[in-house]
């Protein structure tokens, strides 16, 4: 766990995607930009926005709530909410610097804004599909003030050193090697809010 906003978080991302293949930043922004996602998200929540989220893609994909019951929304990039607008900046200069200091090639991101309700999980997984390899790196940011481990919901995502546990407090960021990393959500006590996020490489040319 490092905290280091000045000398760039982006830098410290690379570093633990190198080394380790998986990184968490907390206060990853200041607190300020945070409560104003998690309020555009939850009035977004409230007015009935956002959509059971499925597995696969296009034909392939199914809603099924017993392996996953976060629902979402997706971010159209040209037309962000506004309080996304930092987030996205941030992403855009971690996709430059991830390209020049790991030669990753990642083209474009994608995101969106999630709420697992209260009693949602999603099942171990990868977060790559079975006919599409173009997600690199996943980026989860969290929005929940003063989440507590009784509170559940936390990612548990499998090392080579072991489990680990990351609770999904406002601020901290989380990131992996998409293909590399078995994770899952744990069920969650209370409403639990996120923007979740892949750099993904370019599509293949037939
Ligand atoms: C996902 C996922 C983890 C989290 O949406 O694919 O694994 O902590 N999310 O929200
Ligand atoms: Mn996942």
């Amino acid at each position: 766990m490092i905290r280091s906003p000045d000398a760039g978080c982006e830098q410290v991302i690379c570093n633990g995607l190198m080394e380790e293949g998986w990184v968490v930043v907390p206060d990853f922004l200041d607190s300020k930009t945070t409560a104003a996602i998690e309020a555009m998200l939850r009035t977004r929540w409230e007015s009935g926005a956002l959509r059971p989220a499925g597995i696969g893609r296009g034909r392939t994909f199914q809603v099924r709530p017993e392996i996953r019951s976060d629902q979402v929304l997706w971010v159209d990039n040209d037309a962000p909410p506004a309080p996304l607008k930092a987030y996205l900046e941030s992403m855009e200069t971690l996709r430059r610097t991830l390209n020049e200091q790991l030669f990753l090639g990642l083209h474009e991101y994608e995101c969106h804004l999630t709420t697992y309700p209260r009693g949602s999980f999603y099942r171990r997984h990868l977060d790559r599909f079975a006919d599409q390899a173009r997600r690199q790196i996943s980026a989860i940011f969290y929005l929940n003030p003063n989440w507590q481990a009784s509170d559940g919901g936390e990612l548990r995502i499998e090392t080579e050193r072991g489990v680990r546990s990351v609770l999904p407090e406002a601020g901290t960021l989380v990131a992996f090697r998409a293909a590399d990393f078995w994770h899952e959500v744990r069920r969650a006590r209370r409403l639990r809010l996120s923007v979740t996020g892949w750099f993904l490489s370019r599509p293949l040319i037939p």
